[in-house]
Parts: structure tokens; C-alpha cells; sequence
């Protein structure tokens, strides 16, 4: 597949299957990752990769406990919105029983913690599509990175002093009739673009 065509084609995966990742196909999309470019070159993303069905249980346990605390407001952000109604029902799975959940954390207080570890899941989720992998960006840890028990869990997981997760990503293989992603080809509606001068 050409590279405009692996970029067109990933979409978001929200159903996954248990077939598990190979260890090969896992390591290649952590070294997409891990290529990525970073502000300065400054390398500080630390990928958490998690595949211990132990840890992915207590992480959608404590998600779906701490996102039930939370109170829905009228501007909330529909996404979380959903993850609070969901948690609050008891049947909130963030993950949606990915095989494999890459948590990117880097520095708080360095200006582009958040910016490096998009560019390093966007350089991950293109590496899946490539691999016929699914994938999808997960937001639901960064939304709980001051709660304290979140971050006390994630601790335990290798998460350092002065780290926070900014970006997650949920990895494996779609549960679809073929087990390949979806990769039809949407127009897009948006993203406009303004050229000024030619080349
Ligand atoms: C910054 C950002 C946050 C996102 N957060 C979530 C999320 O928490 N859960 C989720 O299921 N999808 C999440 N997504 C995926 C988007 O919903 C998805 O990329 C978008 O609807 C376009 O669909 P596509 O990925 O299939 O092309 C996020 C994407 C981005 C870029």
C-alpha cells in the first residue's frame, strides 16, 4: 500500500477480537512509535505497553469507578459525557477489550508532552493499518491524570515521578467478518485548506 493510501484508509477500530498480537507485528508498531519526531528531539515519550489481562480488568475497574464519581455538567464534553453515563451504568469498557493498550506519558511541564506523543500513536496507528492491525486513540487515562488513584496504579505500571500519560492508544485485531480493518476511504468535509502562492 502506498503511503497516502495507509493514511486513508486507518480508521478508528472499536471492536476487537482476542486473537493476540504477535510479538514481531507488536514491536514494529512500538518502533514506529518510538521514530516519531519530537520537539528539540528531545525523545522523552515512555511507552507503557500493556497486555496483562490482570491490568487491562484494574484499569477498566478504576476507570469505570472514578468516571461513576464524576458529576455530568451541562458544557461537558460529549465524549467523557458518555464514558461518565456508561461508568455510572456499570458496563463501561474504555478499551473496548483491546489485546494490547499502549499508554505514551512524557514529561508534565515540557511544552510539547502532548504534541510528541500524538505524533508517536498517529506514527503507531498508521504502522498497525500497515500490519493489518486495528486501532484507536483512547483518551479516557489522560482525562483521569490527576485522579489519585489512577495515577497510583499507574505507578505501579512503570509510570515515573514527573510523568503523566497524555495519549493512549488501543491495539489488536478487529473483530470484523474478514478480521481486517475497515478501510474504506471517507471524503473529508472539513479541513479546509488555504494555498497561498505556487510552487
Ligand atoms: C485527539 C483525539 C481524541 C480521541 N479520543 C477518542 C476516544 O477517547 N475514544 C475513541 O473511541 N476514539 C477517540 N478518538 C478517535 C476519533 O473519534 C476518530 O479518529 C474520528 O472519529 C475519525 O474516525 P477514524 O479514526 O475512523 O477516521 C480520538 C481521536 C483524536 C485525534
Amino acid at each position: 500500500m502506498d503511503a497516502l493510501t495507509l493514511i486513508k484508509t486507518r480508521h478508528s477500530t472499536r471492536k476487537f477480537s482476542d486473537k493476540p498480537v504477535e510479538k514481531e507485528k507488536l514491536e514494529q508498531v512500538i518502533e514506529a512509535g518510538r521514530f516519531a519526531p519530537s520537539g528539540g528531539n528531545n525523545q522523552t515519550t515512555h511507552f507503557i505497553v500493556i497486555q496483562d489481562k490482570s491490568v487491562l480488568s484494574e484499569l477498566v475497574r478504576i476507570t469505570r469507578e472514578e468516571f461513576a464519581k464524576m458529576n455530568l455538567k451541562p458544557d461537558t464534553y460529549a465524549s467523557l459525557a458518555t464514558s461518565i453515563k456508561l461508568s455510572k451504568k456499570g458496563t463501561y469498557v474504555f478499551h473496548y477489550n483491546a489485546p494490547v493498550l499502549i499508554l505514551t506519558a512524557n514529561r508534565i511541564g515540557y511544552d510539547n508532552n502532548m504534541a510528541d506523543c500524538s505524533c508517536a500513536v498517529e506514527n503507531m496507528m498508521l504502522m498497525a493499518n500497515a500490519l493489518d492491525l486495528g486501532s484507536c486513540w483512547i483518551n479516557q487515562i489522560n482525562w483521569l491524570n490527576s485522579n489519585p488513584v489512577m495515577v497510583a496504579y499507574l505507578k505501579t505500571l512503570g509510570m515515573q515521578d514527573g510523568e503523566t500519560v497524555y495519549v493512549s492508544m488501543a491495539l489488536g485485531y478487529p473483530d470484523s467478518p474478514d478480521g481486517l480493518p475497515l478501510r474504506r476511504i471517507v471524503e473529508r468535509k472539513g479541513n479546509p485548506v488555504t494555498y497561498v502562492g505556487e510552487a
